[in-house]
């Protein structure tokens, strides 16, 4: 694995591991051009260390889910969303809001990883949630959804769920987050992600 500290302090970003020693696969529920979502995942995602291989899986073509394509044949897309997913070490999910809940194309993409029954790709994944929301009471809503879904799948939720409310105010016109108070969450999460990303690789390592 190539797994070593470095120097004294204990520091997320002092381990001297090879890069894309641990993945993190990016999903965003707004196919918005500029959405605030992908510029709040975009945020996260460069907080991680360089050994993170970070991607994000684009969802827009994942069609709305149907049985009867799952039991007949199931999409070359959905297929690959779920390698993708199974594949990662860890999920950051970017949630919008709508109408109080999760975005059609968000849910459509964890049902599809959900199935077929007993097939899901997100068991026992460690999954982060981010949510930005343009209003100033918005978010709490999809956050609930969210949490139980990712709870349905037998996921589990990575530290503290980051909700940007006032979203169009927090980042700059080129999309880079500049609100401050927001991005010491964001580290706060992205740091308790790495620790699970740590944690997962370091057990296998310490084992006779
Ligand atoms: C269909 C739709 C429904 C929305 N419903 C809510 C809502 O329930 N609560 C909320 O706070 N904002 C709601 N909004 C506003 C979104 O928070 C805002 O458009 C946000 O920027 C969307 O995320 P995005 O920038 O990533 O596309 C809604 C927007 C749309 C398009």
């Amino acid at each position: 694995m190539g797994l070593e500290k470095r120097g004294h302090e204990n520091s997320l970003n002092d381990f001297d591991m090879k890069s894309g020693s641990a993945k993190v696969l990016g999903i965003v529920g707004s196919l918005r051009g500029s959405s605030l979502n992908r510029s709040l995942l975009n945020a996260a995602a460069s907080l991680f260390p360089n050994w993170v291989k970070f991607e994000v899986f684009d969802i827009e073509n994942i069609p709305h889910y149907n049985q009867d394509v799952e039991d007949s044949e199931i999409p070359e897309i959905v297929k690959e969303f779920k390698r993708k997913v199974r594949d990662a070490d860890a999920i950051l999910i970017a949630a919008p809001e709508y109408n109080g809940s999760v975005s059609g194309v968000l849910k459509d993409a964890l049902d599809w990883a959900s199935r077929p029954h007993g097939d899901s790709s997100f068991e026992g994944k460690p999954v982060a949630v981010v949510i930005a929301v343009s209003g100033r009471r918005g978010g709490f809503s999809v956050l609930n959804h969210l949490t139980l879904i990712i709870d349905y799948l037998d996921a589990k939720m990575v530290g503290e769920p980051v909700l940007v409310q006032l979203a169009p105010q927090k980042f700059d016109k080129q999309g880079k987050l500049s609100d401050q108070e927001t991005l010491v969450k964001i580290k706060k999460l992205i740091t308790d992600v790495v620790e699970t990303l740590l944690n997962c690789k370091m057990v296998p390592t310490l084992l006779p």
